[in-house]
């Protein structure tokens, strides 16, 4: 390392701040952690408690539990009133187990298999290819599952937290009302079916995945009480005929963990099976038209170039002339208040 010498005084180019920022990113994700392994939030949820209380309860000592609880603050995972902390609706809602919203899965998701891949982040740069730790950039997220090391159960419950608020504003989202047979082609836990199905009674809904995630789709399935509405069916999207009669089918989180090349034969497949009239929803995260937005996009969007071989978001426009070119008509694109979006298509009438 060179050494650094004053020379002469000169002005600040330009603040540091972000850089530092940057260089906290991991502290503030060891933070969150933290707390929530403390048991924190779900201490908070009760009511709120001053200093010296959760010292007590959470047995820590009071010079850095005060130091952590300033930092929550801070950073809007807790708030301050009267010498007392509590829970802001953030943490509230996502950070507390009993909540219809918690995260708890996606977390642990996390820490147990994403971050390990994004410790050799620079190699998948270098290398372009996935770095699924043990797996020497072979296969996928899903092959992955298969190794015992890798908990499905985990995976899928991760998914499942992250599509019960994207599955209520899919189901507010888009007028399902012309359509009865719904089919969700990697539908995971079914959150998406649940919530349309929820929404739209007239909707029957089977989740198309792989046996051993249905599996676990069918207790998702019972505790929400949908058993007589959503159904699943084993099988392998891309060598297996598509479960027949549906009149509208839903992509998410799918088509952008194996791009749009791979997707190609599943798309032409549902074109096949839908009635004229039937449609096709892409419901996933897009890029802005530049590629250089949203942030957190291209952030899911390396970490489907660290676990999977060819995935990686787009923006709505490749979507959209990619069903145009596939045959689909009346293609349109909805923003939604998401991080996901919808772009759709329907099988042409005559
Ligand atoms: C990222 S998850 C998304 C789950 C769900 N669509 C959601 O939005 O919550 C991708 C799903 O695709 C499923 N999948 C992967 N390969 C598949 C295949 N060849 N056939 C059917 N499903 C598959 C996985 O098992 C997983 O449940």
């Amino acid at each position: 390392m060179s050494t650094q010498t004053l020379t002469r005084l000169e002005k600040v180019p330009v603040s540091p701040e972000l850089l530092y920022r940057l260089l906290f990113g991991r502290p503030m994700t060891q933070l969150l952690y933290a707390a929530w392994d403390l048991g924190l939030f779900q201490l908070l949820s009760k009511a709120p408690l001053t200093l010296a209380e959760i010292c007590e309860r959470l047995a820590l000592p009071r010079h850095s539990t005060d130091m952590l609880l300033n930092t929550c603050v801070a950073l809007g995972l807790l708030k301050k009133e009267d010498g007392s902390y509590a829970n802001t609706p953030l943490s509230e809602n996502y950070l507390v187990a009993e909540n219809t919203f918690y995260l708890g899965g996606l977390l642990e998701h996390f820490r147990r298999h994403v971050f390990p891949a994004w410790d050799s982040f620079k190699e998948a740069i270098q290398q372009d290819r996935p770095q699924i730790v043990g797996d020497a950039g072979k296969s996928d997220i899903f092959e992955a599952t298969r190794r015992p090391d890798v908990d499905t159960e985990l995976f899928i419950a991760a998914m499942h937290n992250l599509s019960v608020s994207d599955g209520l504003i899919l189901a507010e989202g888009f007028d399902f009302s012309p359509f009865t047979r719904l089919l969700d082609i990697g539908g995971g836990s079914g959150a998406l079916s649940l919530a349309v199905a929820e929404r739209h009674p007239r909707i029957q809904a089977v989740v198309f995945d792989r046996p051993q995630v249905c599996s676990i789709a069918e207790r998702y399935i019972q505790a929400a009480g949908l058993g007589s509405r959503v159904s699943t069916r084993p099988g392998d999207a891309f060598s297996d005929a598509l479960p027949e009669r549906a009149d509208v089918v839903v992509l998410s989180l799918f088509i952008h963990a194996f791009g749009l090349k791979r997707s190609t034969p599943i798309l032409e497949k549902c074109l096949c099976a839908l009635p004229p009239g039937g449609c096709v929803l892409i419901y996933e995260p897009m890029l802005y038209p530049g590629r250089t937005g949203p942030l957190t996009t291209l952030l899911s969007s390396l970490n489907m170039l660290l676990v999977t071989p060819s995935g990686g978001d787009v923006t709505a426009q490749d979507y959209m002339q990619w069903l145009e070119k596939l045959g689909f008509e009346s293609v349109f694109y909805k923003a939604l208040p998401s991080i996901r979006h919808l772009v759709g298509g329907f099988k042409p009438k005559a």
